[in-house]
């Protein structure tokens, strides 16, 4: 028989090679039997997951404009429904496995509505085998490296009436000519880096996402032009791994470079993320420290306290290397706030090796943490770990870590009070539409009573009440 279905593999996905990247610049087309195929028809797109999955389905929210149609918020109405799903937890995927069981019923009322995944689901064997056994209603799969086929693969999916599966795990190219319709109004998001080699021992974004591939600083400068010229206030660089920048590229570019050739730009805000602290270098700080257009806001993950459950992690730091970037940071940039990641429960974790990730979140005192209870992904190393740590155990580590995490949140934001902070105004608060709403440049959350703020402004606020997790104010004129 015809190998009718591209499956995905994680073990390709896992090849590494020393094959260079291609910059394509012509991969995205629009073949003359798709043009229009959405006239008249509406669309509707549904992104889990990270900021790179965000940027991608303002990639695809593009795609589907290009091709005529027209998108809308109720599954109800549409024609197309496209969920764009994370993998990182097996949490994240039973909420997207509840979403497509519980569409079932539209398909069955509407046979011609399309219904696909992409993402980084779709680049799990075990995810596309499910859905071939249990979810049949599923029209469309596609991965994170053949966004740019979406009209081949939706025209194929409709012309056909038949299921389309198409992934590719590769390590994948950067593919530059994408369109693509930004969500925010005066925040953009530009990836600069593709893909992670770190391989953490339990994470499946290796797998999913390909090798880092980093695009040409001129490519990423000119997108920043672009959005500077189309108004946005401020940029926010995507990578899982902002700092390996330019290492896979011969022409001596670095992350610190590229942070600063954007800083020389007319943006009021950059922000990155994510940083691993392992490459975190002394040039990037020093970047971050001479830039006042650079937010003196870090998120930088640790995951634990403990060196031993790092090593397992393959984290390739230890606590007290962490504490030197983090002293350094707050040395060199006082007053700015620091968030991190953590997993509580990795394989085998003792109550001592927790103890010693509780010490180091007294030590550090984040501002925010998003805290997390290890999760097994196929596929990966740590998966295959004996781990004789019972799940009750799991969740109530997960709850003491977490009363700590609310208790420096709002320790760190009352230092807030009487203080004059700058606000990007997102515009009125979706509770009180006489209330404002923005972020500081530390990237906290502030409502605020408007005098003459308008959306996209940097205004002062004057902070009059702190919270655990916002701030509120009064506008305060110049
Ligand atoms: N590239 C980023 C992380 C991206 S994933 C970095 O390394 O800094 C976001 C967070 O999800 C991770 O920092 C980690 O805390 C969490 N995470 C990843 N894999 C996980 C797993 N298998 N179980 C639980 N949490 C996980
Ligand atoms: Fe996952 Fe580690 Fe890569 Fe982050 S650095 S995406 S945690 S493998
Ligand atoms: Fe999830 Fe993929 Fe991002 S697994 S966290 S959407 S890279």
């Amino acid at each position: 028989m015809e190998k009718k279905y591209q499956m995905p593999n994680l073990k390709d996905a896992r090849l590494r090679t020393d094959n260079p990247v291609d910059i394509k610049e012509n991969l995205f087309k629009i073949p003359k039997a798709v043009e229009n195929i959405g006239f008249g028809k509406n669309f509707y797109l549904r992104t889990y997951g990270c900021q790179a999955n965000e940027r991608d389905g303002e990639v695809m929210l593009g795609i589907f404009k290009q091709l005529g149609y027209t998108q809308v918020f109720d599954t109800e109405e549409a024609d197309v429904i496209l969920l764009n799903t994370c993998a990182i937890r097996e949490g994240a995927e039973d909420k997207v496995f509840g979403e497509l069981g519980s569409l079932k019923r539209l398909k069955r009322e509407n046979p011609d509505l399309i219904l696909g995944l992409c993402g980084c689901m779709a680049q799990e064997e075990y995810v596309v085998n499910r859905i071939l056994e249990k979810y049949q209603h599923v029209d469309l799969v596609f991965g994170t490296h053949n966004i740019h086929r979406l009209p081949q693969l939706l025209g194929q999916a409709i012309f056909s009436k038949e299921k389309v599966i198409e992934v590719f795990s590769e390590e994948g190219h950067v593919i530059e000519n994408l369109p693509s319709s930004r969500v925010g109004h005066h925040k953009a998001w530009v990836n600069i880096i593709y893909g992670c080699d770190k391989f953490c021992s339990y994470c499946i974004v290796p797998y999913t996402r390909g090798k880092e591939r980093s695009r040409m600083m001129s490519d990423v400068l000119n997108e920043i032009d672009e959005v500077i010229e189309a108004g946005y206030k401020e940029v926010t660089l995507l990578g899982q791994n902002v700092n390996a920048y330019g290492k896979d590229l011969e022409d001596g570019t670095s992350f610190a470079k590229l942070l600063q050739a954007v800083a020389d730009k007319n943006i009021a805000r950059i922000r990155f993320t994510t940083s691993h602290p392992w490459d975190f270098s002394e040039e990037m700080i020093e970047v971050i420290a001479s830039n006042s257009n650079v937010m003196p806001s870090f998120h930088l993950p640790v995951q634990s306290g403990n060196d031993k459950i790092l090593r397992m992690m393959g984290r390739r730091y230890t606590v007290d290397s962490y504490k030197e970037i983090y002293n350094k940071l707050k040395t060199r940039i006082p007053n700015c706030s620091f968030t991190t990641d953590i997993i509580v429960g990795f394989p085998n974790e003792t109550q001592a090796q927790f103890q010693e990730t509780l010490d180091l979140y007294e030590y550090c005192k984040f501002d925010l943490a998003y805290t997390f209870v290890y999760s097994p992904r196929k596929g990966t190393p740590a998966a295959k770990f004996e781990d004789n740590i019972s799940d009750e155990v799991k969740s109530q580590r997960l709850q003491e870590l977490n009363l700590l995490v609310g208790k420096y949140a709002q320790e760190n934001n009352a230092k807030y009070l009487n203080k004059v902070v700058k606000v990007l105004v997102d515009g009125p608060s979706k509770r009180n539409k006489d209330i404002y709403s923005g972020y500081s440049e530390t990237n906290k959350l502030v409502n605020f009573t408007p005098m003459k703020a308008k959306v996209g402004d940097i205004v002062k606020v004057l902070i009059t009440e702190t919270k655990s997790y916002s701030l509120n104010g009064i506008e305060k004129e110049d």
